[in-house]
């Protein structure tokens, strides 16, 4: 019968002590940060570039085609309603002295980057190793792979311990899909690099994330299956909000991998 008092062998009662994973919702929560978000006219990177934005975050997007970049910018500015920065700096990651260039306007303007998202991207149609021409095979890995590695070696000596780097891969870097060699080799060259910086930064405290998204509605589905279903797909938003809570995540947590794919599989 319960008399009110302990048991003699009970243990003693402990103040349950709660850590957070993140820091509370708040509309603020990247206020006083700086990300640098490659390939962020459209698609992903745009929806990254917003995530971030709408947290404080002041935001730098670049692209190679001016006029979008200028549009893509004006719309983050209607859409965000916070009083992030929002600089939009023209730039090929194919070609060092671009990217060297972009880093210059970032570090006169901000003098830090906090986020440096590695997303700028292209895809390819289904081709046969036979059909896939050195050209093709050169502009795959130069963007791709080459771009990341430029544009990462530029922005590390304005990246602090605690600052994050997020490397969009694809699923492809795990899965093989036939008739993809070229985006394939990219894509795990760009995986191995990953690993190799993660290793390479964590003496420096930076984080590093492999982001590996499936099959998500954007543009870069006209090249690769102008028919595939889109109603299958991830929506971009859904891959902003998973780069958000990594980046969101206390500097001694890193996520360091984030494979997202469809429910429905690969398509
Ligand atoms: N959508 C998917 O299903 C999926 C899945 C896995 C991984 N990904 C990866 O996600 C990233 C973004 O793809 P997305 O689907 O959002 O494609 P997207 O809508 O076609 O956007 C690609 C972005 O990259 C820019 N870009 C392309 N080449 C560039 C270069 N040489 N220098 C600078 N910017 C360049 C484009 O702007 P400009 O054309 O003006 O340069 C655009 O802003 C890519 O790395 C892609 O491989 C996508």
């Amino acid at each position: 019968m319960p008399t009110g008092k302990p048991a003699k062998n009970a243990p003693a009662p402990t103040t349950a002590k709660v850590f957070p994973l993140l820091p509370p919702t708040g509309p603020l929560r990247l206020s006083g940060k700086v990300a640098v978000i490659t390939g962020a006219s459209r698609g992903i990177g745009y929806a990254v570039a917003k995530a971030l934005a709408i947290e404080g975050c002041d935001v730098v997007i670049s692209g190679r085609e001016p006029a979008n970049l200028t549009r893509a910018a004006a719309q983050l500015r209607k859409e965000v309603h916070s009083s992030a920065k929002i600089l939009a700096v023209p730039c090929d990651v194919r070609a060092a002295q671009r990217v060297a260039g972009m880093f210059a306007v970032v570090k006169k303007r901000f003098g830090k980057i906090d986020v440096l998202v590695n997303n700028a991207g292209i895809s390819q149609a289904p081709t046969s190793i036979e059909q896939t021409t050195h050209e093709m095979w050169r502009d795959m890995l130069d963007t791709n792979l080459t771009g990341m590695y430029l544009c990462t070696r530029a922005a590390l000596p304005l990246m602090a311990r605690g600052s994050t780097i997020i490397n969009n891969l694809s699923a492809a870097a795990k899965q093989i899909f036939p008739n993809f060699a070229a985006y394939t080799s990219a894509k795990m060259g760009a995986y191995g690099f990953t690993l190799s910086i993660r290793n390479e930064l964590i003496p420096r405290g930076i984080r590093v994330t492999a982001l590996m998204p499936g099959a998500t509605s954007t543009d870069i589905w006209q090249t690769v299956m102008p028919n595939a279903d889109r109603d299958v797909m991830i929506d971009v938003n859904q891959v902003a909000q998973a780069v958000l809570y990594a980046v969101l995540l206390p500097r001694e947590a890193n996520l360091s991998e984030l494979l997202l794919t469809p429910t429905v599989g690969a398509l």
